[in-house]
């Protein structure tokens, strides 16, 4: 979003960027830069006292001070308008209420699902006798969630991350212990993210994406942030059909109109509909929703605006956002991460340059990569601090590259490319993100399904 901003050829941009870290691209672009490191909502507020008189809106990237209600409090104490959604809509702040409301309005893509309340059970018996149940009517074939965002263990798959009934159970009591439970039948299929702006009362869906969740390749090991995500030259991805990407359309306006009663409703300006998809035999289902953009797949489209993103903001806080014009190009965004981060060093110790864990990261030959793709290549610091003039990677996606070209496998491997010169640091990434032999698995796998 900071360089969509600094992109703006018809505004003298000006931001003031309240940020986990010293990210050294961040403060390279504000104007006046907070480290916020737990983005505890009452000090991005006193940032933006502050500056109150200098900033016309503001935009918020990650979930936590949607949850706690950032917006709520900028606007009704600074009267700053916030792109974001009201606390009231932060809808991935319980997985309970997500799946009751779809539920309500769009029953049909909702997986079957029970909620198990630490309220309703004294005993371990009974509670243990109505999962085991439960897992008897899905034949095992379920995820577990907890109703809030990282409570616990996370999320766990049944044949992912527990084979049998008692690893199950210790996984499900390691979340049920923090608060209500989820227990909803595992889908077949394959998984896309939906994105749609919001002016609160138009609704515009971006190009579906691709995101890589799991942290090592061919699938495997422990969910992720996201290790990276492809987007194609046609809104639609490869194992997709036009019907489907109208389908889910059709199925987040249903839930977009319940939610405007009145057939508007300004709560849910911003990106109140970011869905991951589950594409079946039957059709598209929801797996979850978030009000925030996907990182990464928010990073596939912002580079590709045609439009001003400036005015595309402003037209959000008009309520005038009817379209957004695009480069049609395919883009492909690869994450450089940690040694530690997704339990890299402790399964392959092997790998792991030790030598360079913690040293600096160097970054310039991979911005250097501009002078020969120019706008094609993007280098993107994230969870990066630098210190000292030096640029360090902390624990979490410490910098991805988007390569843009008119097919996924050219932008890959421009990314790629960004991603090899990037040296230090002892980072590591995914090898198969949008490889075509990954892709075309997807698409054979799709047409099994829809075959039946
Ligand atoms: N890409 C996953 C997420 O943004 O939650």
């Amino acid at each position: 979003m900071v360089d969509a901003f600094k992109r703006s050829r018809k505004y003298d941009v000006k931001l003031f960027i309240a940020d986990k870290q010293g990210n050294p691209f961040n403060l390279k672009m504000a104007e006046s830069h907070a480290v916020i490191p737990d983005l505890d909502v009452e000090k991005i507020y006193e940032f933006a006292k502050k500056h109150k008189e200098e900033i016309d809106f503001g935009i918020v990237g990650p979930e936590k001070p949607i949850i706690n209600g950032l917006r709520d409090i900028i606007e009704n104490k600074l009267e700053i308008p916030m792109i974001c959604p009201v606390k009231e809509y932060a809808i991935e702040g319980s997985k309970v209420a997500q799946r009751r409301l779809f539920q309500e309005v769009v029953p049909e893509v909702n997986p079957r699902f029970k909620v198990f309340d630490p309220k309703d059970y004294d005993d371990m018996e009974p509670l243990k006798r109505e999962v085991y149940a439960w897992l008897d009517e899905l034949n095992n074939q379920v995820a577990v969630k907890p109703d809030k965002p990282a409570a616990g263990k996370g999320v766990g798959v049944w044949g992912d991350h527990f084979t049998t009934r008692e690893e199950l159970f210790q996984h499900f009591l390691a979340n049920f212990e923090h608060g209500p439970v989820i227990i909803e039948e595992k889908l077949e299929g394959e998984e896309s993210s939906f994105q749609a702006f919001c002016d609160g009362k138009h609704l515009v869906a971006l190009p579906e994406t691709r995101d890589y969740k799991r942290a090592f390749e061919g699938d495997k090991g422990p969910n992720t942030g996201g290790m990276g995500a492809y987007k194609d030259k046609e809104d639609i991805l490869p194992f997709m059909t036009h019907a489907d990407k109208e389908r889910e359309k059709e199925i987040v306006n249903k839930i977009f109109r319940h939610l405007c009663k009145n057939g508007e409703n300004n709560g849910l300006r911003g990106m109140p509909f970011y869905v991951a998809f589950i594409h079946t035999k039957e059709g598209p289902k929801i797996l979850e929703n978030n009000s925030r953009p996907g990182d990464p797949e928010i990073i596939n489209i912002l580079p590709l605006l045609k439009d001003d993103f400036v005015d595309v903001c402003f037209k959000i806080l008009d309520g005038t956002l009817t379209n957004i014009a695009l480069e049609k190009k395919a883009s492909v965004v690869i994450y450089k991460v940690p040694p530690n981060y997704g339990g890299f060093s402790t399964t392959f110790p092997e790998k792991v340059k030790t030598e360079e864990v913690g040293k600096p990261v160097d970054l310039s030959q991979a911005y250097k990569l501009s002078e020969k793709y120019g706008e094609n290549i993007h280098v993107y610091p994230a969870s990066m601090e630098q210190r000292n003039g030096e640029v360090y990677a902390l624990r979490s996606r410490a910098v991805c590259v988007v390569g843009i070209a008119d097919t996924i496998e050219t932008a890959r491997k421009i990314s790629l490319e960004g991603i090899n010169a990037i040296k230090g640091g002892a980072l590591w990434y995914r090898k198969d993100i949008a490889l075509s032999n990954h892709i075309r698995r997807s698409i054979m796998h799709m047409e099994k399904l829809r075959k039946g």
